[in-house]
């Protein structure tokens, strides 16, 4: 019998038994979920982000499906990065499966604040950068939708931590390259993309719009190609590693986001749908590399043949 294939990939220094963690923001800090999936079988664990103090989210409604995916509106609700350390790290940490921790904030300092001290707590293998945030002291533009601004936060928070550090970008932009670019020359050790899509929903009869917020965040099948353009585009621009998310459903999509250049991947919405998603999409990569006579992830990622 052949040997089964190698599952494991290195992100950022950093050893996942499988490509596949979960989408920030979707599957709580894992305590939430272990009733229903064990988080040692993933390959790493993405929890909610996390910023200094307690932010208790929007107004209700804050969700709402639409054909092809949902629209939300959460608002970054968690319980800061003190009663983060305190209540759910120890859970986490004794799942033995690397943690990615995302953080936000609302300046550059508030960023590098949150990131020395997790960095403090111990136990934590890398920092996602959620970078979809308004920058109250630019106008509250975002983030995200500014190379300069990217790379003076990246800097800045690489100055007050040793941990990795993996911004997150917003697909909101022309051309994700510049992007992709500025923060791996600020010293990003990796990638992961993409976040949700700014969005709207009208409910007709009373003319108002459905979230409380007004606007929210579309992730789902809906924006799976636009994601995989954006895999595609940054792997041929950057050589540090990409985690990809967008739309995952099984399986089928997560292949994709290897093959145009990701080294793992991330299962956002489907875990809404059906909570063992990650778990079908490790155990259908491995399928798919023992039918095409693949030794690793590794032979997949960035496999796309362009005649
Ligand atoms: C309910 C919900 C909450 C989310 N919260 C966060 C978050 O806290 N930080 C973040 O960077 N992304 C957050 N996201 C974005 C996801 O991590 C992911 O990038 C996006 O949903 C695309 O993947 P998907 O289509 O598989 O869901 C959230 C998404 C959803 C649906």
């Amino acid at each position: 019998m052949s040997a089964r294939p190698d599952l494991s990939v290195e992100i950022a220094g950093v050893r996942m038994k499988n490509p596949v963690t979960v989408a920030s923001g979707t599957f709580g800090y894992g305590r939430e979920y272990a009733n229903l999936v064990d988080p040692r079988q993933l390959g790493a664990i993405t929890v909610k982000g996390i910023r200094l103090l307690p932010c208790a989210g929007n107004a209700l409604p804050r969700h709402v499906e639409v054909p092809g995916g949902m629209v939300n509106a959460i608002g970054l609700q968690g319980p800061g990065v003190e009663g983060f350390v305190r209540e759910d790290l120890p859970f986490l940490r004794e799942t033995g499966v690397p943690v990615i921790v995302n953080i936000w904030g609302i300046t550059i300092e508030e960023y590098g604040e949150v990131a020395a001290r997790l960095e403090d707590a111990g136990g934590i293998a890398a920092l996602e950068l959620n970078i979809s945030c308004p920058n109250v002291k630019a106008g509250g533009s975002s983030f995200g939708t500014d190379p300069l601004m990217i790379a003076s936060l990246v800097g800045a928070v690489r100055r007050r931590t040793r941990l990795p550090l993996i911004p997150k970008l917003a697909p909101n932009v022309p051309d994700i390259r510049p992007f992709a670019l500025a923060a791996a020359e600020a010293g990003a050790d990796a990638l992961s993309l993409i976040n949700t899509l700014p969005a709207m929903v009208i409910d007709i009869e009373t003319r108002r719009p459905v979230l409380a917020n007004k606007t929210g965040g579309l992730s789902g099948p809906a924006i799976h190609p636009v994601a995989v353009k954006m895999v595609w585009d940054a792997a041929r621009t950057v050589h540090i590693p990409i985690i990809a998310m967008g739309g995952i459903m099984g399986p089928e999509q997560a292949i994709e986001f290897l093959i145009a250049g990701a080294t793992a991947v991330a299962v956002g919405t489907a875990t809404f749908i059906d909570p063992t998603t990650a778990l079908r999409v490790i155990s259908g990569i491995e399928s798919y590399l023992t039918r095409h006579g693949m030794k690793g992830v590794k032979d997949l990622t960035g496999s796309i043949v362009i005649e």
